[in-house]
């Protein structure tokens, strides 16, 4: 058995097994975290030497070793003893073998493992979910130069899947934008109960040693502590509203995976993929296959089953450290992994794409979608109830069915409507059954007009402009927490 093993067995007279060591080992789920578990080794050591519980020439030493540590790890040499049971043993037993027992065995004072993980995983979890907003961020601003450059082009709206009623493209692409706002928020939240330290809450209880809680999390850039320590320990909430945030996000995005699909199928036919980002069949030499939006769509399910496990595995768990909690982390990193490669792929695909203005147009004005905008105008101008105008409006759209015509025939929907009393001018009747001049008419707060859609393009921008600026802030104080660390390794005395 290795040392370093072997001093948390100084009660047992015997090894454990080879199956078991390998059972509970966490090194291959944890050792992305270990430049964070010697940032946390930092602050609590120089926490420790400041507040006198440990002496400042054993500080000195172990700090140095740390800084070895690190360098090692960066040069890819620091290499893991698969026999340690987790990367907190690995780092401790890196130190004491670099410094020797005296001065290494001094390093784990006042504080459990039960702390350490946690905080090395809010460390490493706050780095992760500002790369996930920096991505939505980038789709968001794609679909904002979308909506840009479109908000004159009509579309097809759809509800049930059926054309529904003309919109615009720009109103369309502002639609994912402001969905995507309420995703950073989301965010914006799970990182604000990430960002807090458990440092100090040791086991469970505390500890009856000195030590300054808030010194630790001001040199790790935490915003706050969680103060209660048992709450501490025992709580993953964090990680749950984390992977919540991203189960809809995931959700958001597999219906955007969806709906650049259906466009793309020679059926709608309004969008056309770039070759980047579409692959070809073994067989059918013919074929050009969204993979991109459709792997999106498929690895939504892989995040919500994260989200799952870890709310199956906390639902019975009592309070204090449960090593089931080791699962918190399997997935979580990998659902992050996941996120980011749908976000980035989906912003690829849908920047490279191509939206065939014709046929969009062609869409927007069939299948009588602006018959809304003329049971309108028969309230308005005919002072009819809607009830009564949805009425003659759904006769008119019957008779032209049956006759095989559509709204074009300008001529025979004015019979038509003259039949039913209402007199209405050819010039008047293109005006209001035009796709283009149907969303002009839908001037309401947040509606598809052209002039509603450049003021909400400005508010999105904006909203987009804060969300950098908070990202920002926050990069900027994790590293102000670096620089401070940094800083009091180099000047003795700060440590007194
Ligand atoms: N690998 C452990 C985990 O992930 C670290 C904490 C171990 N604590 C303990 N009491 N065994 O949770």
């Amino acid at each position: 058995m290795s040392k370093a093993l072997n001093k948390l067995r100084g009660r047992f007279s015997g090894d454990m097994g080879e199956m078991m060591k390998e059972f509970s080992s966490s090194i291959d789920i944890d050792k992305e975290m270990i430049p964070e578990d010697i940032w946390g080794n930092q602050a609590h050591v120089l926490m420790l030497a400041k507040k006198g519980i440990i002496e400042k020439k054993d500080a000195k030493k172990i700090l140095k070793a740390l800084e070895k540590a690190k360098e090692d790890f960066l040069k890819g040499k620091f290499m893991l003893n698969e026999e340690l049971e987790d990367v907190h043993m690995n780092v401790e037993a890196y130190v004491t073998e670099l410094i020797g027992e005296d001065a290494g065995g001094k390093i784990h004072t006042a504080r459990s493992r039960n702390d350490q993980v946690l905080t090395d995983t809010r460390l490493h979890l706050r780095a992760r979910v500002i790369e996930v907003e920096e991505h939505i961020i980038h789709l968001q601003k794609t679909f904002v130069s979308i909506a840009k450059k479109s908000t004159e082009k009509v579309m097809p709206g759809y509800t049930h899947t059926q054309q529904a009623q003309p919109i615009t493209l720009g109103f369309w692409a502002t639609a994912y934008a402001s969905i995507l706002n309420r995703d950073l928020e989301r965010l914006r939240k799970a990182y604000e109960n990430i960002n807090r330290s458990p440092l100090g809450a040791c086991a469970l209880a505390g500890t009856s040693f000195a030590i300054d809680r808030r010194l630790t999390a001001r040199l790790l850039g935490f915003d706050d502590v969680i103060e209660h320590s048992l709450d501490a320990i025992s709580s993953r909430d964090f990680i749950i509203e984390t992977l919540g945030a991203l189960a809809i996000l995931s959700s958001n995005l597999s219906r955007l995976s969806e709906e650049l699909i259906l466009f793309s199928t020679n059926e709608f036919g309004i969008l056309e993929l770039s070759d980047e980002y579409t692959t070809g069949s073994s067989i059918m030499p013919q074929k050009k296959n969204p993979d991109f939006a459709e792997l999106s769509r498929g690895m939504t399910g892989y995040i919500y089953g994260a989200l799952m496990q870890l709310l199956v595995t906390l639902k019975a768990l009592p309070l204090g450290y449960n090593r089931d909690f080791q699962e918190d982390r399997v997935l979580l990193w990998k659902s992050i992994n996941r996120v980011k490669m749908m976000l980035s792929a989906l912003n690829g695909t849908l920047s490279t794409a191509k939206f065939k203005e014709e046929r969009m147009r062609e869409l927007a004005g069939g299948n009588y979608s602006t018959a809304t905008e003329l049971a309108n105008y028969l309230v308005r101008e005919e002072k009819l109830p809607f009830r009564k105008s949805h009425e003659i409006t759904a006769k008119v759209v019957k008779e032209l069915y049956c006759k095989k015509k559509d709204f074009e025939d300008l001529k025979l929907t004015k019979n038509i409507l003259e039949k039913h009393d209402i007199d209405i001018s050819l010039k008047e009747l293109k005006n209001l059954l035009d796709p283009e001049n149907a969303v002009r008419l839908n001037h309401s707060l947040g509606s598809t007009s052209p002039k509603e859609v450049e003021r909400m393009i400005k508010e999105l921008t904006a909203n987009t402009i804060d969300a950098k600026e908070e990202i920002r802030k926050r990069q900027e104080r994790i590293n102000k927490a670096k620089k401070l660390t940094e800083k009091m390794i180099k000047s003795e005395k700060c440590l007194d």
